[in-house]
């Protein structure tokens, strides 16, 4: 087996969900909205994945609207608030996942107006810059909790105050955050939540959408009467299971898997940084625990990934949905940083898998690359810099 440092990209299924899933798969199978005792049971099921999400995120169960994943929960919130409001203005941005900056564009040549706010050099919004942003015809600010490439978290708390304060709609994409780092939506002042089963040990194709009682927003999906009538289409009931057996996992494990990822984090951060002109990208305390980028000066990050994979090393370059281009990451550049530097980034993504031994492997190996790599460039020479 190799050495899996991407999960931020994705996350194996835990083996206590799986379990519960294939139950679900095999004998309490029926469709949740059968009158029989196949569906009561299936709809048990779902239930009670129902109030494990809402737990964890401090909900109540009849706020959570089961999706297909990540990416229909940030559409629904968005384009679902932007059609019950029919026009104004939405702020986000520039660092968002594409799930939310393309929804905007789209609203955008929709005729609504966008602000995409900036950020500072760690990656993080400040929230004087959203409470300047609003206008009298602002309809939402949607902004995530933490970044899927530098995992650089939000001041979320100060965000939730101000939209409260002005009577504006607050969507975070919690979808790095939930299951890593603690989630109270009514402490926070959240009215939209998205999240995704895959970040956290759970299924693929499948999420959640928080929406606070009284939020006027509409429905993306027209069709049946599933979801209270808010979201049609027959219930992937197994998926479901898992996600709430995984979200109720990660909550129960959440404090020592945060102290441990981020001991692993710091371990490989030290290690890296012992290379010269190696840069850190994202905040050095506010942060998920388990995410480490650097940028080494002078390497395309697209060979090291590739040299890395060939010793059993798996590692991304920028976020996993835009890894597949060339372009550099838009998210670094938002952060101040060059398009050498943006180029030369690599995330590793620390999860429960992942040892000390794992982690001194990956280090060794690195720099031994980035070395190799370094003496190959024309581009790189090294004057002794310190580390940026
Ligand atoms: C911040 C963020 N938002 C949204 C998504 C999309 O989620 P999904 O893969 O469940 O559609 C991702 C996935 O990488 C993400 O990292």
């Amino acid at each position: 087996m190799g050495i899996y440092l991407d999960h931020s990209a994705t996350t194996y299924v835990d083996k206590k969900v799986l379990a519960k899933m294939t139950q679900c798969y095999s004998e309490t199978f029926g469709n949740t909205s059968s009158q029989h005792s196949y569906g009561r049971d299936a709809e048990k099921g779902v239930g009670a994945a129902r109030a494990q999400v809402a737990d964890a995120i401090g909900a109540s169960p009849g706020e959570i609207y089961f999706t297909s994943g990540g990416t229909e929960s940030d559409n629904w919130a968005i384009k679902g608030v932007a059609k019950f409001a029919r026009k104004g203005h939405i702020i986000t941005t520039g660092i968002e996942h594409r799930a939310v900056l393309d929804t905007c564009k789209y609203l955008e040549a929709k005729g609504f107006s966008i602000t995409y706010l900036p950020v500072d050099a760690f990656g993080a919004v400040r929230a004087d810059d959203v409470e300047k942003a609003l206008q009298d015809d602002t309809i939402l600010i949607s902004i995530m909790f933490a970044n899927n490439e530098v995992g650089t978290i939000n001041p979320m708390a100060q965000i939730g105050q101000i939209a409260k304060k002005h009577g504006v709609l607050f969507h975070t994409d919690a979808v790095q955050a939930v299951g890593h780092v603690p989630i109270d939506v009514s402490a926070i002042g959240i009215d939209l939540l998205s999240l995704s089963a895959h970040k956290f040990y759970g299924p693929k194709g499948v999420g959640a959408l928080y929406i606070k009682n009284g939020t006027n927003i509409e429905k993306i999906i027209h069709g049946g009467s599933h979801e209270k009538g808010m979201r049609a289409g027959t219930l992937n009931s197994p998926g479901i299971v898992g996600l709430g057996a995984a979200i109720s996992l990660a909550t129960e494990v959440m404090d020592n898997e945060f102290v441990k990822e981020a001991a692993l984090a710091k371990r490989l951060k030290d290690a890296l940084l012992q290379l010269p002109k190696a840069k850190y990208n994202g905040h050095p305390d506010d942060r998920l625990p388990g995410n480490v980028n650097i940028s080494f000066d002078g390497i395309e990050a697209e060979a090291l990934m590739l040299h890395l994979d060939l010793e059993g090393i798996a590692v991304s370059t920028g976020s996993a949905c835009s890894s597949g281009s060339t372009n550099p990451s838009y998210v670094l550049k938002e952060m101040g940083c060059t398009i050498e530097q943006a180029r030369a980034a690599v995330r590793f993504t620390i999860g429960r898998c992942n040892t000390t031994k794992d982690i001194d492997t990956a280090a060794k190996k690195t720099k031994s690359i980035v070395e190799k790599l370094r003496a190959l460039s024309p581009l790189f020479a090294d004057k002794g810099e310190k580390n940026v």
